[in-house]
């Protein structure tokens, strides 16, 4: 059930992208179109035109031979003959895909009416394209062939004139295992369907692994791991069915099933599994889906994975990451962390001084929400860079510029807690998914490279790697580069990286040397000095994580500075600083996975929902609310990996056009602002476009393997204002909300959503931004998908236990008046060890005095 492709109703309108990757040549929307209406008319399932396919090509073949057998030969009609069996081939591919696809919209389409049938049993929403009825018949009478009862839940969906018979079994792997479907009239006994095993037309949706611990069903001994099956049904419906349906007549399917493997002695028994979790299976967090970095060449092919080629030793990584990420050091003025603007659940806590315009050293409350202006993060404060400090540890020489206090962000730090299942970083997504050893740009620098020491001894630059799945280290050497966050400007780069490593690298400098670091923490507890610090250095850190090759040579390499274009010699370990830095970032921000809120203990049936909750995810899958459109998956997101890499780009009509959009997957204009104030995806402020889609109309195909070709006449890249769509676990302790913070509550979010957005009127808003029929005018509905989305917290996350403990924080919470001067108002984070601490560390909703507002009745 994994990466089921969305949206696809929309995608209905130009299907053809990901079916021509490879053949973008013969992909003409014209031709596309005109395959899809055969393919539809003919009305041919998948086995049917393999059928037609192979009739074709033995026929081909048979021509070409007579051709070889024909002396002389005729090369030139030989070739020709090649020539077009490869295109036969090409379209036969071309086709098979389609149809693929062309299936798999309608089974989500069939989920889709699931979804809203298994809800709420309101009236479909008049837009809903699968209108006619959908109801589902629940009860379902589950017995294997001896005739005891097995845990699973049956029933149908009826859309239109088709209904889809679904089935979820226990141990079910093929469809094979069923034997027999049987629906009937339960007041006139009229049998429907009776279904021997030989016409189950189903496709079966196999489900993932779940633990057998699932209280409502398991009575028995505890079988071996069951898996849960879908057989899914698409059948005609006739009418004196529907007739039975509406009159209450229509009885449960009765379904047969063989699977003795899994249930040896009927274990499972009595129960039915509720759907809504089944549902949430879909969306159990499984690090197992996050891949591996690998190392690939600027053609993208594999050279091998980043611990083959690069790590030596992973868990060593891990710690000089953490201690890179929490290290105060890395600022300029020894006061700036990456962790200081993401401390807490990933996201910055501070209420003081963090607005990107406006009254400097503004304290918020909550009062000021919604806000007017972007609530950002404080960085470091104007100055210009003049050097490292030369004799001892210290902050940078720097010139004071101007302005009292920090500057701040324009917009706010998204969470990184599992944004290593993100495919870009950033709320733009600028920090590329290829990750090129300097720099966020990914495969757009071509000069960006690693010096690495070959086989003769000699150090090289490498420019022809780049390090795949790798956003986060993209991201990670962004924030060090940028005079607002970290570094001394006068401009971005002003400070560069090797430069940050002849701070770290001083034998002078302790990493964390300036912070207490818990002796119980879960990664660095080893190495804690007692009073601050580790006892250890970045280089023998370094050393142990990292193989040889990257930093072990006298040779000096001389580097031209990127903003003074002064020449200097730096060590092999400094030259390399950037990709060592982003690598070992990444690698302590891939353990920062949060799979044990109250939802994945539900899902994982370890524990329940409330009632409550439990409306709140049945309206949040609801295809009346659309919100697991955008916000689907493990994740609660489509800009992840599992998304993106099956369909980069997709096209729909936007709200207020009437060509065909083309946007980046998992990057949507919501309407939170006019689209102006922050182009978001469509950014044109860097060397070239950073979405997918604007690439592909620009014919530029070097950034994203196979990006499928989509001139701006079939689809125009429609990206403005596209912010990524965030996760939503955590959601509880990461207000206030949105890329610019404008929402205290998750209850406002809710309700900015029902009303259709701020703006509605935005260039290339999203289409699903409307009035949502089943929330207008219900605050109680509303409050309660809030209520669920409120079970998405990792406990842990809460108490900074491992892996989410850090080091000592000391943070400038805005500014203060000392003796006359201005200086940090500095609030103190205690460390965590992997116990975390005993009362959570209050967060931003709770500084400014939010509260949760009382579930209201609807009227
Ligand atoms: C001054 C505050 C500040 C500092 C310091 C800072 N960040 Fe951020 N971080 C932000 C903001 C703001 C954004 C969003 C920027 C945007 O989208 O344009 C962000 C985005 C991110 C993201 C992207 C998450 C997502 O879902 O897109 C990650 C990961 C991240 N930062 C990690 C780091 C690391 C690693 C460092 C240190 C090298 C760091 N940050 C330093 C403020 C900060
Ligand atoms: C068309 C895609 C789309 C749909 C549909 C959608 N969202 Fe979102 N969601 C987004 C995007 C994109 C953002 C970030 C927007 C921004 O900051 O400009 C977002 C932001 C959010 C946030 C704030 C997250 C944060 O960290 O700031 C919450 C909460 C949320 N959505 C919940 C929902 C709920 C609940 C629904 C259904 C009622 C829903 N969304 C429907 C795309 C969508």
């Amino acid at each position: 059930m994994q990466n089921k492709p969305r949206r696809l109703s929309k995608l209905a309108t130009l299907p053809f992208f990901v079916a021509f990757t490879l053949s973008s040549s013969i992909a003409s929307a014209n031709l596309e179109q005109e395959m899809q209406t055969t393919l539809e008319e003919q009305g041919l399932d998948y086995k049917t035109l393999l059928e037609q396919h192979r009739t074709e090509r033995q026929s081909f073949r048979q021509e070409l031979r007579q051709v070889r057998r024909t002396r002389p030969i005729d090369h030139n009609l030989l070739a020709s003959l090649r020539d077009q069996e490869r295109d036969l081939l090409q379209s036969h591919r071309a086709e098979i895909d389609l149809l693929k696809r062309l299936q798999q919209r309608d089974l989500s389409e069939i989920r889709l009416a699931l979804r809203r049938s298994a809800g709420t049993g309101e009236e479909p929403e008049p837009e809903h394209e699968f209108n006619a009825l959908l109801e589902l018949v629940n009860g379902a009478e589950l017995t294997d062939e001896n005739g005891i009862p097995v845990g699973g839940e049956a029933g149908i969906a009826v859309f239109g004139n088709r209904m889809d018979v679904e089935v979820a079994i226990g141990g079910i792997t093929s469809a094979g295992d069923v034997s027999s479907i049987e629906l009937t009239n339960c007041s006139t006994g009229e049998v429907f369907l009776q279904l021997p095993p030989s016409e189950l037309l189903g496709e079966v949706v196999i489900g993932p692994d779940i633990p057998p611990q699932i209280p409502d069903v398991n009575v028995g001994p505890l079988a071996p791991t069951p898996e849960f099956s879908l057989v899914k049904l698409n059948l005609p419906f006739s009418n004196s069915m529907l007739a039975a349906l509406e009159n209450g007549n229509m009885c449960a399917p009765v379904v047969l099933a063989s699977h003795e493997e899994s249930h040896p002695e009927g274990a499972l028994t009595g129960n039915f599994i509720d759907h809504l979790r089944f549902e949430a299976l879909e969306y159990i967090l499984d690090p197992s889906l996050l891949p591996e970095p690998r190392v690939v060449d600027r053609q993208f092919n594999t050279l091998g994975t980043v611990s083959e080629l690069i790590v030596k030793d992973q868990y060593a990584l891990e710690k000089l990451g953490k201690a890179f990420f929490w290290d105060t050091q890395v600022g300029s003025d020894n006061k700036v962390a990456c962790a200081s603007c993401h401390s807490l659940a990933g996201v910055d806590w501070r209420t003081k001084n963090q607005l990107a315009e406006g009254e400097g050293n503004y304290e918020v409350t909550a009062s000021d929400f919604p806000l007017s202006t972007v609530l950002g993060s404080q960085g470091v404060q104007n100055a210009e860079f003049v050097e490292v400090n030369p004799n001892q540890p210290g902050e940078d020489v720097c010139n004071d510029l101007s302005g009292d206090f920090r500057q701040v962000t324009g917009r706010q730090a998204p969470s990184v807690v599992n944004a290593a299942f993100n495919t870009f970083q950033f709320w733009d997504g600028r920090a590329h998914r290829f990750f090129n050893g300097e720099n966020p740009l990914g495969p757009v620098d071509t000069n960006a490279g690693v010096y690495k020491v070959n086989g003769s001894g000699y150090v090289e630059k490498n420019t022809n790697i780049l390090i795949d799945y790798s956003s986060l280290a993209s991201q990670a050497v962004g924030p060090f580069e940028s005079h607002v966050e970290m570094t001394c400007g006068p401009v971005d780069r002003s400070r560069f990286f090797p430069q940050l490593a002849m701070k770290l690298l001083n034998s002078n400098v302790k990493p964390l040397g300036l912070q207490k670091v818990h002796s119980e923490d879960s990664l660095l507890g080893g190495m804690a000095n007692g009073t601050a610090g580790l006892n250890t250095s970045y280089e023998s850190m370094i050393k142990k994580a990292f193989k040889d090759e990257y930093w072990d040579s006298a040779t000096p390499i001389s580097l031209q500075h990127p903003v003074t274009n002064q020449w200097e010699d730096y060590s092999m370990m400094e030259a390399n600083f950037a990709f060592i830095f982003g690598l070992a970032v990444q690698a302590y921000e891939r353990t920062l996975l949060s799979g044990e809120s109250k939802f994945d203990k539900f899902a994982r049936g370890e524990g329940d929902l409330s009632e409550i909750e439990k409306e709140g995810f049945n309206r949040f899958l609801s295809g009346g609310t659309g919100c697991n459109e955008c916000h689907d998956g493990p994740m609660f997101s489509t800009a992840t990996l599992q998304f993106t890499l099956v369909e980069p780009i997709e096209a729909m009509r936007l709200a207020n056009s009437d060509d065909n959009g083309l946007y980046d997957s998992g990057y949507y204009n919501v309407g939170v602002r006019a689209t102006e104030e922050d182009l978001g995806r469509g950014r044109q402020d860097l060397p070239g476009p950073i979405a997918l889609s604007s690439q592909s109309n620009a014919g530029i195909d070097t950034l994203w393997p196979n990006l499928p070709m989509v001139s701006a006449e079939e689809g125009k890249a429609s990206v403005k204002g596209h912010m990524k769509v965030p996760t939503l676990r955590n959601i509880e302790l990461t207000a206030p909300y949105f890329h610019n913070g404008k929402y205290l509550t998750l209850e406002d979010v809710v309700a900015f959503y029902t009303r259709g957005g701020d703006f509605p009127l935005n260039e290339d808003l999203d289409p699903d931004m409307k009035p949502l029929g089943q929330l207008l005018g219900k605050p109680e509905r509303q409050a309660k998908i809030a209520a669920w989305m409120r079970t998405l917290t990792d406990e842990r996350v809460r108490y900074r236990s491992a892996p989410f403990d850090g080091p000592e924080l000391p943070l400038p919470n805005g500014h203060k008046m000392e003796n006359g001067q201005i200086v940090d108002d500095i609030v103190i984070m205690e460390a965590t060890g992997k116990d975390g601490s005993v009362e959570a560390f209050a967060t931003f909703f709770e500084r400014v005095g939010g509260t949760i507002p009382e579930i209201p009745e609807d009227d």
